[in-house]
C-alpha cells in the first residue's frame, strides 16, 4: 500500500467510515489529497450498513455501490476493523502523532442515551441502537437473544420507533407495540413515510379512543384532536403488506417514570406519569401531572435518540464531543467543525468533527451527507496554512500505521479483503438470508473467511 499521486500531498486519517466520513473521505480523495479511513467495522457503511431498515435494499444497495467506488480510488486506504479510542487499537495521542495533516472524526453517535429512569437496567430493557445493530446483524449484537415477550413499549416516537416496531410487528410478530409519546399526537417525528411500514398494523379504533382519552388536554392549548387525528390518519396510505397479526398502538402525554420489574427482575409494566402540553418557545413542552398508572408490558425500548461515544478520547461535554465557540480567521462558522478543550480554551489543532459525531442523531442519510462535505470544505481551507508533505514522508506515515497495527495484533481489514467477503455473502444459499441478504454474524467469521482467501492467494502467487 502506497501513495498515488503527484509529488507533495496532505495525508488526512478520517475515523469512521458511515455517511459522513465517507463523504468527507470523497471530496478529499478528488482534491488529491491521501486519505486513510480507519473504521472499527470490519465493513463500510457506518448505520447505512447497520442501520437503515433491512428491507430498504434498494437504499442500502445504492449506498455501498457509492462507498466501494470512493474505496476503490488509488488515493483512499481503508482500515477496517480499527477502532479509535482511550482502550482501543489506537488512541487520539497515537493519530495525532502520526503527523497528518488532518484528523476527522466521523465516528458517529456510538454512545447510549438514558432518561434516568428507575429499573432501566431489567432484564427486557433495550436501547433502541442495540436492536437496531441486532437485527441489522452487526457483530456484539448479532447474536444476543433480545427476548422481546408479546407486548412491547417502545419509549419515543421518531424514525428509530418506527423501525424497531416495523421489525417488531413484521418479523418477531410479537402481539403488541405501543409507542410512548411524553407530548402529544401533534408531536410526532417520524417521517409521514416511514409510517407506511406500520400503517396495516396500526389499530384506528384504539387510536380514535386514544385521542378521546386526551382531547381535553389538546384543546386546553388550542390544538384541534380531530384535525390533529384526520392529519395523522391521512398519511396511513400506501401501507406495507406483510402477513402479521401484530398491532400497533400510541400511548401519548405519557412520561415513563419507573421500570416495573417481577421477583426475577424482568420488565412486566413501565409507570407512566400522565402530562400536559404547555407553550414553551413556538412549541410545546410537556409537563408532568403527578398522576401514574402502570402500563403492563414484557420489554421496553429506550428510542430517543443517541450521544457520541465519550471513550474515543476527544473533549467532551454532555451527551457531544465539543466544538470551538470562537470564530476562525478562515470563514468564522469553521470553528463549529473544531474539537476544542474547555479546559485550555484552545481547539486540538488539525482535528475536526462530522456528521452525527457532531451532531448526535441529527438528520438522514443525506444530511450526514452534506455535512462530511461540508467539514471538508472547512478542512481544505485549513490546510491552505499547512506545509504539504513529500511522497516519500506520506508513505512512512502509512508504513508506520501499519507496524502499529501489526504489533498491536489488530487483523486490519483492507478493500481486497472486502470483496472477498462480499462473494462470499453473495454466495451464501437463500435460505440462510434471514432479513433480506446473508450477512456473516460474527467479526470471527468474517476474519477468518478473510485469512483463508489471504492463504489460498498466497499459495497461488507461490505456485
Ligand atoms: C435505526 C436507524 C435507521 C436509519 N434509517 C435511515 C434511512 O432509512 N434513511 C436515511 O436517509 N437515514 C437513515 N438513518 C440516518 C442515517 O443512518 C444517519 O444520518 C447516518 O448514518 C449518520 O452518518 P455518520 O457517518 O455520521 O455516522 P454512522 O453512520 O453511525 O457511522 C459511524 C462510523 O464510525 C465508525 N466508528 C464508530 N466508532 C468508532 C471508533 N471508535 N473508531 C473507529 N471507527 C468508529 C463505525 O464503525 C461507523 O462506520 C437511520 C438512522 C438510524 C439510527
Ligand atoms: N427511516 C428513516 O429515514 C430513519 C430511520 C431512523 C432514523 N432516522 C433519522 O435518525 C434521526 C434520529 O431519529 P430518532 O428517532 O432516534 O430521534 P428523534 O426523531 O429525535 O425522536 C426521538 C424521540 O424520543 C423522544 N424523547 C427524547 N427524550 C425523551 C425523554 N427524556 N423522555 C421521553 N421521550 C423522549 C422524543 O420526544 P420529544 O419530541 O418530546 O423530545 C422523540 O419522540 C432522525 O433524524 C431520524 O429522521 C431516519
Amino acid at each position: 500500500m502506497a501513495t498515488a499521486g503527484g509529488q507533495r500531498a496532505h495525508l488526512i486519517i478520517v475515523i469512521g467510515a458511515g455517511p459522513a466520513g465517507m463523504s468527507a473521505a470523497s471530496l478529499f480523495s478528488k482534491a488529491g489529497h491521501e486519505v486513510v479511513v480507519l473504521n472499527r467495522d470490519i465493513k463500510f457503511g457506518g448505520l447505512a450498513e447497520y442501520g437503515i431498515f433491512p428491507s430498504k435494499l434498494k437504499l442500502r444497495g445504492g449506498l455501498r455501490k457509492t462507498y466501494w467506488d470512493i474505496l476503490n480510488r488509488p488515493n483512499v486506504h481503508y482500515f477496517g476493523n480499527v477502532s479509535v479510542g482511550d482502550t482501543k487499537a489506537l488512541t487520539l495521542a497515537d493519530l495525532r502523532s502520526l503527523g497528518a495533516s488532518a484528523l476527522v472524526f466521523a465516528t458517529g453517535a456510538q454512545g447510549t442515551k438514558t432518561i434516568g429512569v428507575e429499573g432501566d437496567t431489567a432484564v427486557g430493557v433495550y436501547h433502541a441502537k442495540d436492536v437496531v445493530y441486532h437485527f441489522n446483524r452487526l457483530p456484539g449484537f448479532s447474536e444476543s437473544p433480545f427476548e422481546m415477550g408479546r407486548r412491547v413499549a417502545i419509549i419515543g416516537v421518531g424514525d428509530v420507533m418506527v423501525d424497531i416496531a416495523h421489525w417488531l410487528v413484521r418479523y418477531k410478530q410479537v402481539d403488541q407495540v405501543t409507542a410512548i409519546a411524553r407530548r402529544g399526537p401533534a408531536e410526532r417525528k417520524y417521517n409521514p413515510k416511514e409510517i407506511r411500514a406500520l400503517c396495516a398494523c396500526i389499530d384506528q379504533e384504539a387510536l380514535a379512543g386514544e385521542f378521546a382519552r386526551i382531547r381535553p388536554r389538546l384543546e386546553a392549548v388550542g390544538q384541534d384532536p380531530g384535525d390533529i387525528l384526520k392529519g395523522m390518519v391521512e398519511e396511513f396510505t400506501k401501507c406495507e403488506s406483510f402477513p402479521t397479526q401484530s398491532k400497533m398502538g400510541f400511548r401519548f402525554l405519557a412520561s415513563p417514570r419507573r421500570v416495573l420489574t417481577d421477583g426475577q427482575n424482568r420488565v412486566r409494566a413501565l409507570e407512566i406519569e400522565e402530562t400536559k402540553l404547555e407553550p414553551k418557545g413556538g412549541d410545546f413542552a410537556a409537563v408532568g401531572l403527578k398522576t401514574y398508572y402502570e402500563f403492563p408490558c414484557d420489554s421496553v425500548v429506550f428510542a430517543v435518540g443517541d450521544r457520541v461515544d465519550e471513550t474515543v478520547g476527544l473533549p467532551y461535554k454532555n451527551g457531544i464531543f465539543v466544538t470551538s465557540p470562537n470564530k476562525t480567521s478562515n470563514d468564522p462558522d469553521d470553528a463549529l467543525f473544531q474539537a476544542y478543550d474547555e479546559a485550555t480554551g484552545k481547539v486540538l489543532e488539525g482535528v475536526f468533527l462530522t456528521g452525527w459525531a457532531r451532531k448526535a442523531s441529527e438528520g438522514l442519510v443525506g444530511v450526514a451527507k452534506r455535512d462530511g462535505e461540508w467539514t471538508a470544505e472547512v478542512v481544505v481551507r485549513y490546510l491552505e496554512s499547512q506545509p504539504p508533505r513529500d511522497r516519500a514522508a506520506l508513505d512512512g506515515t502509512l508504513r508506520c500505521l501499519k507496524t502499529w497495527l501489526a504489533d498491536r495484533q489488530v487483523q486490519v481489514v483492507t478493500i481486497e479483503d472486502l470483496r472477498l467477503l462480499e462473494t462470499a455473502e453473495k454466495e451464501a444459499p437463500s435460505s440462510q438470508h434471514c432479513i433480506g441478504e446473508f450477512k456473516f454474524a460474527t467479526n470471527q467469521e468474517m476474519l477468518a473467511l478473510i485469512q483463508r482467501g489471504r492463504d489460498r492467494l498466497r499459495a497461488t502467487v507461490a505456485r
